[in-house]
């Protein structure tokens, strides 16, 4: 066997990588089920870490991968024909504005690629997704977090304020992952108004399905009044299709025409091609969703601020919590009871905050349940 430490006593690796590369921590994901059953030997386990929907896919979207599956010895459509056809005309845009990812987190990564040169910057919240801080750290160091407000929001004023001459790039997430937290129609247009036009304005609504407050903005009917905005879009969350890696980005055709030059030939499958498709002919299923989340999303928030949490408002399907026992301990203890969150440490916010997912009923009481008996000896 070869040993890869010994192999190479000559030469340090390391020399070879950027700065910004070497510093930077690698995306932590929620633990897979599997894992846990494997360490800790337990069958019954509820995974409530990564923001995934609780229900798995439509048995439409299923059938669809199962057909498609017959042709997986060639390879996918290259352009995704269909599926962009089919989502121009679910979104009511031009076809050429539509771009189709290996999942959003392909696509942000290919916006900072594609637009962001030496020197220039790119201004995103904190916390937030943390594939904005990644994606900027590899590529040229490029970022600017500016802290969300006292309220966990976007502070836009504060973001619009520190773009410079050099800023390319501005991301804003709505809702915000980890914190749940949304920015209103009126505020993202008074950013959009107040920056220069040249900045690309990546509007991310991963979770837009399940946000519902009256003022929460349609980025699609913004890209009418603001061409330098993008919009990405996920069919990994209320879709139920995280597995198969399948989002998109719609701006103006000029901007995707460019990007499109920035994909990888295939980037996506064929199923999950066929699964997207499918998953569009499913407007009701989206919609029983979405309030099944903001009903159980009530039920949870009120259980866990009965329980000490201080918990805050979420247009995600997650909420953001903090308690005085530490985050990491929290974690564990839930784990050996077979329950799966997320200490907010990944996000580089110590030990103090957990992210939940808004689960089905049966989840959130098991994981209420849980909380309360780990929670019986605790006196903060
Ligand atoms: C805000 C946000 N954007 C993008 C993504 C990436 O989603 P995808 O599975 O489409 O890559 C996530 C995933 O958790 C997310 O939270």
């Amino acid at each position: 066997m070869v040993n890869q430490q010994n192999s190479n006593k000559e030469f340090d690796f390391k020399t070879l990588f950027r700065s910004g590369i070497l510093g930077v921590n690698p995306y932590s994901p929620g633990k897979p089920i599997e894992e846990v059953q494997r360490e800790l030997g337990l069958t019954d386990i509820i995974k409530l870490a990564s923001n995934e929907d609780p229900q798995g896919p439509h048995p439409e979207v299923i059938k669809a991968i199962e057909v498609a599956a017959q042709d997986i010895n060639r390879y996918p459509d290259g352009s995704s024909y269909q599926l962009s056809n089919r989502l121009a005309e679910h979104l009511n845009v031009d076809p050429s504005m539509v771009l189709l990812g290996n999942g959003s987190n392909e696509l942000l990564n290919m916006i900072v690629r594609g637009l962001i040169s030496p020197g220039e910057n790119m201004v995103f919240a904190h916390p937030s997704f943390v594939v904005y801080g990644l994606a900027a750290a590899i590529h040229f160091e490029c970022g600017r977090a500016i802290p969300l407000d006292k309220n966990d929001r976007h502070d836009l004023p504060a973001m619009a304020g520190a773009v410079d001459d050099k800023t390319k790039l501005l991301m804003i997430c709505n809702p915000n992952n980890p914190t749940g937290t949304y920015n209103t129609t009126k505020e993202v247009e008074d950013l959009l108004q107040s920056i220069p036009s040249r900045v690309i304005v990546v509007l991310d609504e991963a979770y837009f399905e399940y946000a519902y407050a009256d003022d929460y903005p349609d980025g699609i009917e913004l890209l009418k009044k603001y061409p330098n905005l993008v919009v990405a879009r996920t069919f990994s969350k209320i879709h139920a299709l995280a597995g198969l890696r399948v989002g998109y980005a719609v701006g103006h055709s000029e901007l995707i025409t460019q990007l499109q030059k920035t994909r990888e030939p295939f980037n996506v499958n064929t199923l999950a091609q066929a699964a997207a498709l499918a998953a569009l002919n499913l407007p009701e299923m989206v919609k029983e969703r979405s309030l099944r989340n903001k009903t159980e999303g009530a039920w949870l928030a009120e259980q866990l601020t009965r329980l000490g949490f201080q918990v805050v408002p979420s247009q995600g399907n997650f909420l953001f919590v903090r308690h005085a026992m530490a985050a990491s301990e929290m974690c564990e203890k839930l784990l050996k009871k077979g329950v799966i969150i997320r200490p907010m440490n990944s996000f580089g916010l110590g030990d103090g905050a957990l992210r939940i997912t808004i689960g089905v009923k049966e989840e959130n009481q098991k994981c209420v349940l849980a909380l309360e008996s780990i929670l019986e000896d605790f006196t903060g």
